[in-house]
């Protein structure tokens, strides 16, 4: 790394983005995928399109490859006593494990990041049927698995099996963002890590003066891949009266780890009422949110009074407008939660928002008695 030139200001010069083509799925460890995997059919419309555990050959876990539009899951639990998934999920909780990416050249990505300083976390091997894999640390003990899969006809990953039970989606058609929460002080460590490990950018960055409540406050850059497809928010706690919701993350976390995964709809409207039917719960929004909004975002296209029914959120910026709801952690360490986003022009990620929902999350936060 100390050998890559610098430019004027000292700064290394940037390094060359890795080929990384999309999201190809997100493995979350969980102390019971059965049932999780039938939460996350039965209230957020995947698919199961995959299997794989004792009857495939895989001797300690079970994982269930779940689909929507472009969206993989993968859910995955040990089932035996003692070994690594065991002692994480004691650690962690149910969450992300590894944000994998897709690439044509496992090879390159994996020599290339652990040049550039990645922790090697699993060289690359052959799969079989021409598949590739190769994986790296990120933040937390959250993994970059490089997969090249792009060949590849059957059902998931060799080692699966398919293992079809089709659900009604509700219009979820890809990964927006993956947000990581790192420890106080380590935000700006994470995005040179992102820079100069995988050569993305910084596409924007929030700070307590725009991200503040009372009570909590935080900072986040958000990190793109070159093409703007796959973006990674990095949030740090910054001191409040009383503890940062990314701080009580932290704690429950047991350290760093990914905080939200945001799926994208072209229908928020629909999606969400379909969510709330199937009984996902989300954050609560207050019916004051909605009496200011016209003056706060303009004109849009959607009924307000619609809106306000389903308490959907939205955000403007210069390029347009964003709509967005976030559900209550899906377990019960107060960690992991989803975002639900639609975008119309808006790239950004709701700043404006930030304050209403903060006052939101802080409901839930004194709930649980950890403000
Ligand atoms: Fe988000």
């Amino acid at each position: 790394m100390s050998t890559r030139p610098q430019d004027a200001e000292g700064r290394p010069a940037p390094a060359e983005a890795l080929p990384l083509s999309a999201i190809h799925h997100v493995e979350i460890w969980s102390g019971n995928a059965k049932q999780s995997e039938y939460f996350y059919r039965k209230a957020f419309g995947f698919s199961r399109i995959a299997y794989a555990g004792p009857e495939t050959g895989i001797r300690d876990r079970a994982s269930y490859v779940l689909a929507q539009d472009e969206i993989r899951l993968v859910i995955t639990s040990p089932i035996g006593e003692g070994g690594k998934i065991n002692r994480w999920l004691s650690e962690h909780g149910d969450g992300v494990r590894d944000m994998a990416f897709a690439t044509g050249d496992v090879d390159l990505c994996h020599r290339e990041a652990v040049a550039r300083g990645a922790k090697d976390q699993g060289a690359p091997v052959d799969l079989g049927d021409g598949v590739r894999r190769a994986t790296v640390a990120t933040y937390g003990e959250v993994l970059h698995s490089f997969i090249d899969a792009k060949d590849f006809t059957g059902a998931f990953l060799p080692g699966y099996e398919a293992s079809e039970i089709p659900e009604e989606d509700v219009g979820l058609r890809y990964v927006d963002h993956i947000v990581g929460n790192v420890e106080e002080g380590q935000m700006d460590a994470w995005r040179d890590w992102y820079e100069r490990v995988l050569g993305w950018h910084q596409f924007l960055s929030f700070d307590d003066k725009d991200i503040s409540t009372d009570f909590t406050a935080l900072r986040s850059k958000v990190m793109s891949s070159p093409t703007g497809k796959i973006k990674f928010p990095i949030n740090e706690p910054a001191a409040g009266k009383k503890k940062s919701q990314i701080q009580e993350y932290l704690d429950f976390n047991g350290g760093a780890g990914s905080q939200h995964l945001a799926l994208l709809t072209d229908d928020i409207i629909k999606t969400i009422g379909q969510l709330r039917d199937r009984g996902v719960e989300f954050l609560e929004v207050p019916d004051s949110y909605y009496e200011v909004l016209t003056e706060r975002v303009g004109a849009i296209d959607e009924d307000i009074e619609v809106l306000r029914k389903l308490k959907i959120l939205v955000d403007r910026d210069d390029q347009g407008y964003l709509l967005q709801l976030f559900t209550k952690p899906v377990q019960d360490r107060p960690t992991l939660f989803y975002e639900i986003i639609q975008r119309k022009g808006s790239q950004s990620f709701g700043k404006g928002n930030f304050q209403a929902l903060f006052e939101s999350i802080e409901r839930e936060q004194e709930r649980r008695g950890n403000l």
